[in-house]
């Protein structure tokens, strides 16, 4: 492990975990370089949705969710990054505490609930970056209080489509009452159909067509799944980001198990590789599918791509290996490339589909 990423862990646990997170955040704002970047090898360049990805490991939606941030993310080493969630409105989110470490566990339970500064705050940041090169995608959402959640999507769409790389469609935080209902067929076929109007009519304006990726949940039984993919795929969305936390607790036994919010880490790998692949089952292989949940490590996101994965996301890995976790998976996954002699990292994608799509969703 990297010096930094040794002194990192007790230096911010020593803070409650919202607080490590801000000081995580002024500490990248500083520009220091902490780490080295990682390596560049054009065997982990990989092409999905019309974009070109140096490497295909992420920063997950949720830690730069004011677009503070995503250029120094970006020098860490990770291939892109995601900000957001950001709502029209700013919003203050749930009561502190709401963010828990479950340590044992290597594990987190959050309940934000949308926390952020709101469009126009990250608008004004991400247009001063317009024009320098890196992926910077924006997830959006919807305010709590909104008398119209489907039209906060849009306005979204709206607002970013000129200055990120790619735009994420976030129904899935279980943190926001009724949120989640959005993936229900109905609802989907609607806002989607929606969206997708607003991405278009933009796409005159901007020249150019914006993808659009759709956030989903773990917790989605066989048949909502197989919706999904259908309402996808009919809309016609540029892909599916799999997933974002669970309500589930299986696997985890710290004391702070017991907290409301999505649990995300170690414990969510599985049921989110297990959705990941059933979606790629259902979807088939032209559909960029980004994975997320517990990858920690080069094999898990190894593991990710053999499952059905283009493109992975991490968080909570970082918040227990350091800052310096991007780098060395992006090196030992260009070392994997070697040895293996493979041209493209992505020539493992859906390599090991069936042993994760089979299993049930228990
Ligand atoms: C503290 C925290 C805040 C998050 N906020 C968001 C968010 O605003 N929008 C979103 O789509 N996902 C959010 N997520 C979910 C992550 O993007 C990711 O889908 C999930 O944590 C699983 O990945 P991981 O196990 O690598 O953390 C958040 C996760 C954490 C831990």
């Amino acid at each position: 492990m990297h010096i930094i990423d040794r002194l990192t862990r007790p230096v911010l646990f020593a803070f409650d975990p919202e607080r490590a997170h801000e000081l995580s955040i002024a500490a990248l704002k500083t520009g220091i370089p902490f780490c080295s970047g990682g390596v560049q090898n054009s065997k982990l360049a990989v092409s999905v949705a019309g974009l070109n990805f140096p490497n295909p490991i992420g920063m997950a939606a949720g830690y730069d969710k004011n677009a503070e941030i995503p250029d120094a993310l970006l020098n860490l080493g990770f291939g892109f990054a995601e900000c957001g969630t950001v709502t029209p409105k700013p919003q203050e989110g749930n009561p502190r505490p709401r963010i828990f470490r479950l340590t044992r566990d290597r594990a987190v339970i959050n309940r934000l609930g949308f926390n952020n500064e709101g469009h126009a705050q990250a608008l004004a940041r991400l247009s001063l970056r317009k024009g320098k090169s890196g992926i910077v995608g924006v997830n959006i959402g919807a305010n709590r209080d909104s008398s119209d959640r489907m039209a906060d999507y849009e306005e979204g769409v709206r607002t970013f489509a000129a200055v990120a790389s790619y735009l994420t469609i976030n129904i899935s935080s279980p943190n926001t009452t009724g949120l989640r209902g959005l993936q229900d067929r109905e609802n989907l076929s609607e806002l989607l159909q929606r969206v997708m109007r607003v991405r278009n009519e933009q796409a005159a304006l901007i020249k150019r067509k914006v993808p659009v990726f759709l956030k989903i949940a773990p917790d989605l039984s066989e048949e909502a799944l197989a919706d999904i993919a259908q309402e996808v795929l009919e809309k016609g969305l540029d892909g599916l980001i799999v997933s974002n936390t669970t309500l589930s607790r299986e696997g985890v036994s710290a004391p702070a198990a017991s907290e409301t919010g999505g649990l995300s880490g170690e414990p969510l790998f599985e049921r989110s590789t297990i959705v990941l692949a059933k979606m790629r089952r259902l979807v088939g292989p032209a559909l960029p599918i980004i994975g997320v949940g517990g990858v920690h490590s080069a094999e898990t996101a190894l593991e990710k791509m053999r499952a059905g994965a283009d493109l992975v996301q991490l968080y909570t890995g970082m918040v227990f290996a350091g800052p310096g976790l991007p780098a060395r998976i992006v090196s030992r996954l260009a070392a994997y490339a070697e040895a293996n002699g493979l041209n493209s990292i992505a020539e493992i994608r859906d390599s090991n589909i069936k042993p994760w799509a089979d299993r049930p969703l228990a």
